[in-house]
């Protein structure tokens, strides 16, 4: 690669940051990323569910390779955030000549219901979080009963219901659904993992209960049955004896139970089905009901994290309307819409910019196209002067205002205590679960 003419702050290494970074290093810019976990990859590192391990060392490797290029620099186990010790001006008013923010939907979606605090209510993303050693997560207990109902239908839904059914074989799960069966959103391949346990009486019970109000939607209810049923022939082996079932059209409304016995029921208003130009909403009927659970799981995705101080709308932070650098007509560029009003040098991608939003692959390109649009940027401002001093000054307030950064001979040396303690242990894969021991790894 060529001497650097541009110098650029990437926040946050998930798939589309690091995707983002090379693509930033190929155009001729200096890169310095920020994450907030100790190790890169974001949800691909600890979302993704663990046993999917090739998929996972695929992605670790592609990140290694990435992080080995070098113009690319990594400081890990630092969070850039309002009234922190790194805020956005920060890094615009230290020489960086554009921030490009890739921190994901980290921050919870709350449905702001009675109750949502009891114990026993959890939201999916730290009981992910937990299963895949993230701390601190990995370090909290998570209560869970034996009747937990599941809110939401997409593919995390799918991924909690595996971790209940297959690794904590709990009694029960119910997955309460806003919608009808035909606008679930999981794909048929992960209904594969749990499908074994579906109790098909119930499913069948539920059906002719839905039928008629997907009739009256326009829907045929054997379509949509078959894309359950589908998934049968292949599901996996049951390995416990849990019950999963489906409880459609129905909205939490209230978290019944109270704060020294947790959780008793969720309570939900039943909902019809309205289509109109082609969408299919939930309407609430004004009847409610209880379903009995222990446990209630929010898995109805997620939103940004309020931290940061850039607006958010739909849960995403907010792109300027018309962008100057757009990319495939989509607009990368940061707004303030109180102010109307780009937020200068400031890009978005991945699901910073568009909340929980499809898989890997999307975050990569999301990330490309999101570095095409800073690298119009930056042609259009010509090359920084003085780029090896801008980087030398920065790194060091950072060592002097942050205890224990991560750089990339760290992840090195951890990588290899990791794979040295899965080798002692006869394991394909191991991952230290604490950050102490992350860091007593890397020599700290
Ligand atoms: C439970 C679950 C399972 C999934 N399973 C699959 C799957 O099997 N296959 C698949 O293809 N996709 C899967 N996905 C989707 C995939 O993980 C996402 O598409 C992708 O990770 C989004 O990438 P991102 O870079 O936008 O955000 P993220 O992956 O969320 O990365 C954000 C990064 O920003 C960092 N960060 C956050 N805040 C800050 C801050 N303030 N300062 C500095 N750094 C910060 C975080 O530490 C993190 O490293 C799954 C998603 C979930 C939620
Ligand atoms: N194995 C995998 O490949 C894998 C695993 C996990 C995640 N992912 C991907 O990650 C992305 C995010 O997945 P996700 O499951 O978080 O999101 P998702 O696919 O959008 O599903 C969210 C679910 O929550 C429901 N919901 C949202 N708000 C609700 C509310 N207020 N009340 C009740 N229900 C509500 C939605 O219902 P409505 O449809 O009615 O809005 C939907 O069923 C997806 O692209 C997914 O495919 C992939």
């Amino acid at each position: 690669m060529e001497d650097p003419k541009y110098m650029v702050a990437v926040v946050g290494a998930g798939p589309a940051g690091l995707y983002a970074a090379r693509k930033l290093a190929e155009g001729g810019a200096r890169v310095v990323l920020f994450n907030r976990d100790v190790t890169p990859g974001g949800l691909a590192e600890y979302g993704i569910y663990p046993d999917k391990f090739k998929m996972k060392l695929g992605l670790r490797a592609q990140f290694k390779q990435i992080l080995d290029l070098p113009l690319i620099d990594y400081y890990g186990n630092v969070t850039v955030c309002c009234g922190g010790n790194i805020v956005l001006e920060d890094l615009l008013e230290s020489g960086f000549q554009a921030v490009l923010i890739t921190t994901g939907a980290q921050g919870t979606k709350w449905l702001r219901l009675p109750g949502e605090n009891l114990p026993g209510v959890y939201h999916a993303k730290n009981i992910v979080f937990h299963y895949n050693l993230l701390p601190p997560f990995s370090e909290k207990k998570y209560l869970l009963g034996k009747r937990v109902a599941v809110v939401g239908a997409g593919n995390v839904m799918l991924d909690i219901a595996h971790y209940l059914i297959r690794d904590r074989k709990v009694e029960e799960v119910i997955t309460v659904v806003r919608r009808g069966p035909a606008e679930v959103k999981f794909t048929r391949k992960e209904m594969e993992i749990v499908g074994g346990n579906l109790d098909l009486a119930a499913f069948e019970g539920e059906f002719a209960r839905v039928a008629p109000i997907m009739r009256s939607a326009g829907q045929d209810p054997a379509v949509s049955k078959a894309a359950f049923l589908d998934a049968l022939p292949k599901a996996l082996e049951p390995v416990s004896s849990t019950r999963f079932r489906f409880e459609f059209l129905a909205s939490p409304v209230r978290i019944m139970g109270d704060w020294m016995n947790g959780v008793s029921a969720l309570k939900v208003e039943e909902n019809i089905l309205i289509s109109a130009d082609g969408i299919v909403k939930a309407r609430g009927t004004g009847n409610t009901r209880q379903i009995e659970a222990d446990t209630i799981i929010f898995a109805v995705g997620d939103t940004v994290d309020r931290d940061f101080c850039v607006p958010v709308f739909n849960d995403a932070y907010v792109s300027v309307p018309q962008p100057h650098f757009p990319v495939e007509g989509v607009s990368f560029e940061a707004f303030n819409p109180d102010a109307n009003q780009p937020i200068e040098r400031v890009f978005l991608a991945g699901w910073a910019r568009q909340a929980s939003t499809g898989l890997v692959g999307v975050a990569r390109r999301d990330g490309e196209r999101a570095a095409e649009a800073v690298l119009q940027f930056l042609h259009s401002q010509g090359p920084i002067r003085d780029l090896d001093n801008v980087v030398e000054k920065f790194e060091q307030r950072l060592v002097e205002t942050h205890e224990r950064v991560v750089d990339k001979a760290h992840l090195e040396k951890l990588s290899k205590a990791e794979a040295a303690e899965a080798q002692k242990l006869g394991l394909e894969d191991f991952k230290f679960a604490t950050n102490d021991e992350m860091f007593t790894a890397m020599g700290y």
